[in-house]
């Protein structure tokens, strides 16, 4: 079944099901009304307070829950235990309001597909959109009715660990994906019971950490935020994201979660946007740590005043404000608009009508058409970045199987996994043996044992099976537990006794392929040099192994496309392609630390911006991705070389398949607004598609390009395109493709 086809499955049991419970908006809005105005002010503010059942669950939660003082949990995933407190919040509460579950599902709930960087990859918002209705099936069934997920957050630094959470460096690639995973998650109605709600965040410029270590204070300006970090957001709200977390860090000096002007002024009246805001974790109270407030009533009342609904766990609303609004501190518009929020959701995703969760049906957990469907984004999100010929491998009849992540079941999940199972992981090892024994011989020395492990013990064992075999496939990375939240590197670069293994199994002169599995784009320029082929896969999650086996024999060409740059060193970073230019751009052909004549006078003149000892190319750039045949590029043609204000332009261009295996090319379209109110990047991606040709195949590629999407807020902050030059592309990747411009009037 392809993707559309199982969207469509999923969505029209939607309507069978549910269609006799479909309410209008104007229907929720009354029964919003009718229950407000029986609701006591604790009530109310019972509604806006979210407790974790790992940590509160007890006799006291029950009886907290029926005396209306909760309004939702997390992290409850036991469908028995969930029905049961449902029951007291039902039966036994004053007012029988349901409880609203969320969980983080991240990248899957018991089938677990790769980690959303590496869902990026795929440039394919259709899988990404399958792949997240198979989470929500999942995970609606054991109760979960909420994910917190996409995480949207634009990262430009490889070393902060949640980019393996996000879909990496560009707002346009975020915005396809992110509303993709939205458009997933809750199908066409939240009431279906394969639905869940989904959860935007963090809000916001989360990823922008100073120096990429996690939590760290962010310094967007309020153009980038709105060009760039918020372009996601605004995507995903407009295809309905039912609700939104405001994050962790201080921009500017403001805490997400007391951040007025972008919570209740943008997202509320300029988005007019009416789904439901809860803080991150205890991030209400973590405004005191950051000097936003004194104390737990203050930092209530920042929050509450900002426009969150629903504080997560620290109880600060619970506890503050009732006194708050006697002292007038709060309004009580402003509480009674956080509760229409609150129950919007729970009539949304119909709790009121249907509050439990159903134990009877047929497990969906690991459904075959899941492991299948993640297979498949595994396959696609996997990327080659240098092949000299190797791969795929072909008539080979020994093959050495070394390194701590060929048989790695657990970490090749990847971060944030709390459901997923790892005896029912795949590994590269496993797989391989299931596809290949009594054929090839596979000899698996690990050489390393885990990612981080120093012991160099194993090294020799790993190149002895390395000498007897054809080929080396060498599975290095990360484990899951060095990337995710609170898991930022200042070296992201392969750990442990890694970098040792790999200079050894070069040595040996065999054929050495190395497949990467990790968190982040690493420095692997050593590896890279040493290596005859490259595989880099981000996390793969549970079917990782087969997919990987199909890309390493070729029965798959690789398709994954890099959502991030990879940086030749850490120094670079933070270094992304769609960056301004400076006014002494470098031009290639500077002096390199070593040329530099001792004793040489100070002088700037002629001088550009890079480094001395880096330059400023990256390893690979944005984009980047290579496969089983070469594609070429011919014939870009433009409808016309002027586009009006308000109009749009055709776009079009000759793909051929130049080499002789059927494989899947990521057409890419590039911009550049030559000269604005404020610089623009150097290149902008506007859109991609992916296309398939058999080889030898030939194939016209189009895309329309809208003045919508040269538009941007300049100097006055008003969205809009400004007239004048701009430079196209069409091409592989951020760094190469055909050039021509156009002029918008
Ligand atoms: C903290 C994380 O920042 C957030 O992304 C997550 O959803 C919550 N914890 C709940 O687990």
């Amino acid at each position: 079944m392809n993707p559309k086809q199982l969207i469509k499955l999923l969505s029209l049991s939607t309507v069978i099901l549910f269609a006799a419970c479909a309410q209008t908006g104007s229907e929720i809005e009354t029964r919003i009304d009718a229950l407000l105005a029986q609701m006591t002010l604790e009530e109310k503010i019972g509604q806006m307070n979210q407790l974790s059942y790992d940590v509160s669950a007890g006799a006291d939660l029950a009886q907290q829950i029926r005396i209306g003082r909760v309004g939702s949990l997390l992290n409850i995933v036991d469908p028995e235990a969930l029905n049961e407190l449902q029951r007291v919040a039902v039966e036994e509460s004053r007012l029988g309001i349901p409880l609203v579950v969320g969980r983080d599902v991240i990248h899957g709930f018991r089938t677990i597909f790769p980690i959303p960087i590496g869902q990026a990859a795929t440039f394919n918002p259709e899988l990404i959109e399958q792949g997240a209705a198979i989470a929500a099936r999942e995970a609606r069934s054991a109760g979960v009715h909420w994910t917190f997920a996409p995480m949207l957050d634009i990262s430009r630094d490889q070393r902060w660990g949640r980019l393996a959470e996000g879909f990496g460096e560009d707002p346009v690639l975020g915005a396809a994906m992110g509303s993709a995973m939205v458009r997933g998650y809750q199908g066409s109605s939240l009431a279906d019971p394969g639905s869940i709600a989904a959860c935007v965040k963090h809000f916001v410029a989360y990823g922008a950490a100073e120096g990429g270590r996690d939590y760290n204070s962010t310094n967007v300006p309020p153009h980038l935020m709105r060009n760039v970090y918020l372009v996601p957001f605004k995507a995903a709200i407009d295809a309905g994201a039912a609700t939104l977390m405001t994050s962790f860090n201080e921009n500017d000096g403001i805490p997400g979660t007391g951040n007025k002007a972008l919570v209740r002024d943008m997202l509320r009246d300029e988005w007019g946007w009416d789904g439901m805001v809860v803080s991150d974790w205890a991030s209400v109270t973590e405004m005191i740590a950051h000097g936003f407030a004194a104390d737990p009533k203050e930092a209530a009342m920042k929050a509450a005043n900002a426009g969150v609904d629903m504080e997560m766990v620290s109880g600060s609303y619970l506890e503050f404000l009732p006194e708050l609004i006697k002292e007038g501190k709060i309004s009580q518009e402003y509480i009674d608009n956080s509760v229409r929020n609150i129950l919007r959701l729970k009539f949304r995703l119909g709790l009121f009508d249907n509050p439990y969760t159903d134990t009877s049906t047929p497990s969906p957990l690991y459904a075959p058409e899941h492991l299948e469907a993640a297979r498949e984004t595994a396959t696609q999100s996997a990327v080659l970045l240098k092949n000299n010929g190797v791969l795929p491998l072909e008539g080979i009849r020994s093959l050495a199987v070394v390194g701590p992540m060929a048989d790695a079941p657990h970490d090749q999940l990847g971060t944030w996994i709390f459901d997923g199972k790892k005896d029912r992981t795949i590994t590269p090892l496993a797989a391989l043996r299931d596809a290949y024994n009594g054929q090839i011989n596979i000899i698996h020395e690990s050489g390393v044992e885990y990612s981080r492990d120093r012991s160099t013990a194993g090294i020799a064992s790993a190149v002895a099976a390395a000498r007897r075999a054809d080929v080396v496939v060498a599975f290095v990375g990360e484990e899951s537990i060095l990337s995710g939240e609170a898991h930022s590197l200042a070296n992201p670069e392969l750990q442990g006794a890694q970098k040792e293994l790999i200079a050894q199994l070069a040595k040996t002169s065999k054929p050495l392929v190395i497949v990467v599995m990790a968190g982040r784009p690493l420095t692997v320029g050593d590896e890279l040099a040493a290596a005859d082929a490259m595989l880099y896969s981000f996390h793969p999650g549970t079917m990782g192994g087969p997919a990987l086996v199909d890309l390493l024999f070729g029965a798959v060409s690789p398709s994954g496309r890099l959502p991030m740059t990879f940086a030749k060193e850490v120094g670079q970073i933070p270094i992304y392609y769609n960056h301004n230019n400076t006014g002494r751009p470098f031009q290639g052909t500077e002096t390199m630390i070593d040329d530099i004549p001792r004793e040489a006078g100070q002088t700037s003149l002629g001088n550009t911006s890079y480094y001395l000892d880096a330059g400023v190319e990256s390893l690979f750039p944005f984009g980047y991705g290579l496969t089983y045949t070469t594609f070429e590029y011919s014939n870009l043609a433009l409808s016309s070389e002027k586009i009006a204000m308000n109009g749009s332009l055709e776009v079009t261009a000759t793909l051929t398949n130049t080499g002789k295996r059927q494989a899947t090319e990521v057409v890419q379209l590039y911009i550049r607004d030559v000269a604005g109110s404020l610089t623009r990047p150097v290149k902008e991606l506007k859109d991609f598609k992916r296309v398939t040709l058999a080889a030898g195949a030939s194939t016209e590629v189009n895309f329309t390009l809208t003045t919508d999407q040269l538009a941007f807020y300049g100097l006055d902050m008003v969205r809009h395109a400004e007239p004048g030059e701009f430079r196209l592309w069409v091409g592989p990747d951020s760094a190469k493709g055909l050039e021509t411009g156009f002029t918008l009037e």
